[in-house]
């Protein structure tokens, strides 16, 4: 059957039905006569209109909004003392595909928006594909997928009027303190990134490198803009916009045709398991930095061509935090463990069982199981041997290749982290921050609190940023005019543990 694909004749230029043949008249339909109905025999009219009729697929749930590109990654130090990871082995040459999003927005909505950045980037390696599925900002909103849907029903548009609205989102976040330290960040000006070129990018989670010898290390993934960082600050966000709902693609694009590739270069922090006890924070929860821990540089990534189809890359790409190689492991955060299972669960309803087989997503390694069948396939495995173990065909699975041990304590649970520590490092944060930024996060913010009607939310929230910094708290309470003992009276009675 793959063998009739490359003995195709090509028309020149000639117009075919999907069966290849060739057209006589695409304007003007089959009539009876000058006056009669339009035939159904019409095979041509009907195909076209049917093939448009099914165009579109389920957008994503979430980052319906986005933009690809491709390139390639290129490591810059021997890290083999901490992962086997061939992508990793100094030489190494990986072509990546990249894909920038916004989160909340649908598929044809704004590109400019306060809200994280997508930046997922599949590296096709010669050990099968490793997905990086992170955002623009080093932390998340939330630490247990179990909370996930609620985050995203109470930030997307309103279930009934369709339009985003300020008092559902805050008033999940009012009962969701543990957001404290990326709402910070959010509306900070690095919330509202110029480019997609001029942002970093975080894999957020921590991951388990494993070297030859099979000992663990926890690592974090930083990327840093070659570009440099460059924000739109509150006040210029009308202008900066303008009527552009495209700009970051028009700008990644417009740079890289012009060949001005946009590059990256990657970062990690890493601990020795005996380390994570050390913190005064729980270092496997999402919602804080690992503050303090030096970076190290490890690699470049170079963006350097535009997909010439948008649907067939960027659309039908599929990124999963699961999608791991060999000396890369999921750690135990518990956000996510839960990912670990919903990008490709996702992916089949969006794509179907067989979105693996699609160009964009099929691996450069040989895929070798018995997996099969299904709608759409087409992967060309071949052999009536399709399970395993067989004396007939052998195929081999070597030891080095098993998931790594962990130890294990207790019992079964369903109880929130010990170290919850809401507000620390939101504060670190605020006070970081250089005066204009500082005021820019209280503009940024106050505009969105001032929507929210019920005063009890609008309260809570004052009274986290209190808690996180009493300076940023007093310019809030100014800002909307909120009662300062109030806030103050509820800021007391938080716990920062
Ligand atoms: C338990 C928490 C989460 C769940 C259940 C979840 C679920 C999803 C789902 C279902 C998609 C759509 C995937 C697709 O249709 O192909 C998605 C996309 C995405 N998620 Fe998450 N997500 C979670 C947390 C996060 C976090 C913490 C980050 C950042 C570190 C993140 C980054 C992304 C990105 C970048 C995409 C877009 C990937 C692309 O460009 O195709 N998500 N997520």
């Amino acid at each position: 059957m793959l063998g009739l694909a490359s003995m195709h004749i090509a028309y020149a230029e000639q117009l075919t039905r999907d069966n290849g043949s060739p057209v006589g008249d695409n304007e003007n339909s089959q009539t009876a006569g000058a006056e009669g109905p339009v035939l159904l025999q019409d095979s041509q009219l009907v195909e076209k209109l049917q093939r448009f009729d099914r165009e579109r697929i389920p957008e994503r749930v979430v980052h319906a909004r986005g933009t690809g590109a491709f390139g390639e990654f290129v490591p810059s130090a021997d890290i083999s003392d901490l992962s086997i990871a061939k992508v990793f082995q100094p030489g190494t040459k990986t072509p990546v595909f990249v894909r920038f999003s916004t989160v909340m927005g649908y598929r044809g909505s704004p590109e400019q928006a306060r809200d994280p950045r997508g930046f997922a980037i599949k590296f096709y390696t010669t050990q099968g594909n490793w997905d990086m599925v992170g955002i623009n900002k080093g932390v998340f909103f939330i630490r247990d997928a179990i909370k996930f849907p609620d985050f995203v029903h109470a930030n997307k548009p309103s279930a009934v009027t369709g339009v985003q609205d300020a008092n559902l989102a805050f008033d999940f976040f009012a009962n969701t303190p543990e957001s404290t330290n990326m709402l910070t960040h959010m509306y900070a000006d690095e919330g509202m990134p110029d480019s997609y070129r001029h942002m970093d990018g975080f894999a957020v989670h921590a991951f388990k490198m494993i070297n030859a010898k099979g000992e663990v290390h926890y690592v974090k993934f930083h990327w840093r803009s070659d570009q440099g960082l460059k924000n739109i600050r509150p006040n210029d966000i009308p202008a900066s916009i303008g009527n552009d709902w495209n700009m970051m693609t028009n700008d990644l694009y417009g740079a890289i045709r012009k060949k001005d590739y946009p590059k990256w270069d990657l970062y990690i922090q890493v601990l020795n398991p005996s380390d994570l006890a050390k913190f005064d924070y729980d270092p496997l929860d999402d919602t804080k930095e690992w503050l303090g821990v030096p970076e190290r540089k490890v690699g470049t990534m170079t963006l350097d061509r535009v997909p010439n189809n948008y649907f067939e890359s960027t659309e039908e790409s599929a990124f999963a935090p699961s999608r791991l190689v060999p000396g890369i492991e999921p750690s135990e955060d518990r956000m996510l463990q839960g990912r670990m299972f919903a990008y490709a669960d996702t992916q089949m309803y969006r794509l179907g069982a067989n979105f693996n087989s699609l160009p964009i997503n099929r691996p450069l390694a040989t895929v070798q199981n018995n997996n099969q069948d299904g709608k759409m396939n087409a992967s060309g495995r071949t052999g009536e041997v399709n399970y395993e173990p067989s004396t007939i065909k052998e195929l081999s699975q070597d030891g080095m290749y098993k998931y790594v041990q962990t130890p294990l304590s207790g019992t079964t649970q369903q109880q929130a982290i010990h170290k919850k520590q809401m507000f620390k490092q939101a504060g670190i944060f605020y006070r970081s921050l250089p005066e204009p930024g500082k005021a820019d996060l209280v503009t940024a913010l106050t505009g969105d609190l001032r929507h929210v009607t019920n005063d009890k939310n609008k309260y809570i929230m004052v009274s986290y940023f209190n808690k996180a910094d009493s300076d940023l708290g007093t310019r809030l309470e100014k800002a909307l005019g909120v009662d300062s003992s109030r806030v103050q009276q509820m800021s007391a009675k938080l716990s920062d543990d």
